[in-house]
């Protein structure tokens, strides 16, 4: 039988990829989500949810899902000037969530803890170099599922595709390298463009999730990526290529966010303990996420 689902954050990019697959496959679904980053447009009709946050759920009713997907959280963008707010959610209530539900809990972890990894491609053993208030306070809550067990921690790449949207402020740079591309506007890039990133998209990454909530907890945490390094000038390169337009780009200071100068995965853990593996080359990714952002305008 199919696993009961509840989801936090669920009108966010990953989590409204993640409830509309759900739904469609036919299991029982439900969540929250305050909106503050997310859209109520991003879920299909068939999505049972609720238009708050977390942290004032009914326990009880919480309790009666067989997993919990805890995505909800303050952003790495929003981290740099809110640093109170994001240990206060991304820590301090997520583990008040975490300890008042006794199931099986999967949890969006980042490869940000990462930070300047020691090793290309990171494995999971690799130190954990968290530098800013989001790595710091997501990895807060992986320690605290360390003590508790019965959880999955998935450390995310970083993600792309479709619910990705352009006009949020906070969304990755695929799809505001997109938006430029079809308004015919140069591709901004942070630094000298040669800093590199392992994207994922966004069904690899939900096949990805879907695996930890069907399959027994793994009590650890593993690197959900491709194990593909690319630079952003390359990244803009084939984003204009895909939108069929000249090869523009400008390149301004990089900001804080933009200190990490190679994130490439090791995702023999995630082949070994869950059999996933991505399966969305980056060309094809960006070619899909350029027809769903088309669909929209
Ligand atoms: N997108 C990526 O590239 C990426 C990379 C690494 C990790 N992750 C992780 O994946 C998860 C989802 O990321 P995303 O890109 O979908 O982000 P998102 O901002 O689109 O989604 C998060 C959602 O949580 C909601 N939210 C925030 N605080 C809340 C609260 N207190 N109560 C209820 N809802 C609240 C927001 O409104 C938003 O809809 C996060 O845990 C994030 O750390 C994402």
């Amino acid at each position: 039988m199919k696993k009961s689902v509840w989801i936090s954050g669920i009108a966010g990019f990953v989590g409204s990829n993640v409830a509309n697959k759900l739904v469609k496959l036919g299991y029982d679904v439900n969540g929250c989500d305050n909106l503050k980053f997310g859209y109520s447009g991003n879920l299909d009709p068939e999505v049972k949810w609720i238009n708050c946050g977390f942290e004032q759920v009914d326990f009880d009713f919480l309790r009666k899902y067989d997993v919990l997907l805890h995505m909800a959280c303050a952003n790495i963008i929003y981290a740099m000037e809110n640093v109170i707010d994001t240990f206060k959610v991304n820590a301090l209530d997520s583990i008040k969530l975490v300890e008042l539900y006794n199931g099986q809990i999967v949890y969006t972890s980042t490869s940000s803890v990462y930070g300047n990894a020691s090793h290309i491609p990171t494995p999971e053993s690799a130190p954990e170099n968290v530098s800013n208030a989001y790595d710091q306070s997501k990895l807060i809550l992986e320690r605290y599922l360390r003590l508790r067990s019965d959880y999955t921690t998935l450390r995310l790449s970083n993600v792309y595709g479709k619910n990705q949207r352009p006009e949020n402020p906070y969304c990755g740079a695929i799809g505001k390298f997109i938006d430029s591309a079809f308004k015919r506007d140069p591709i901004k890039i942070y630094g000298d463009g040669q800093a590199t990133r392992d994207y994922t998209y966004i069904e690899d990454v939900v096949n990805a999730i879907i695996m930890a909530i069907d399959q027994d907890p793994k009590n650890t945490e593993i690197n959900i990526g491709t194990g593909v390094e690319t630079s952003a000038i390359d990244l803009a390169n084939m984003v204009n290529d895909a939108v069929g337009v000249p090869r523009l780009a400008t390149h301004t200071d990089a900001r804080k966010i933009d200190r990490i100068s190679r994130r490439c995965l090791d995702i023999s853990l995630a082949k070994a303990l869950l059999g996933w593996e991505p399966k969305t080359k980056l060309s094809e990714g960006i070619e899909n996420t350029i027809f769903d952002l088309n669909l929209w305008k």
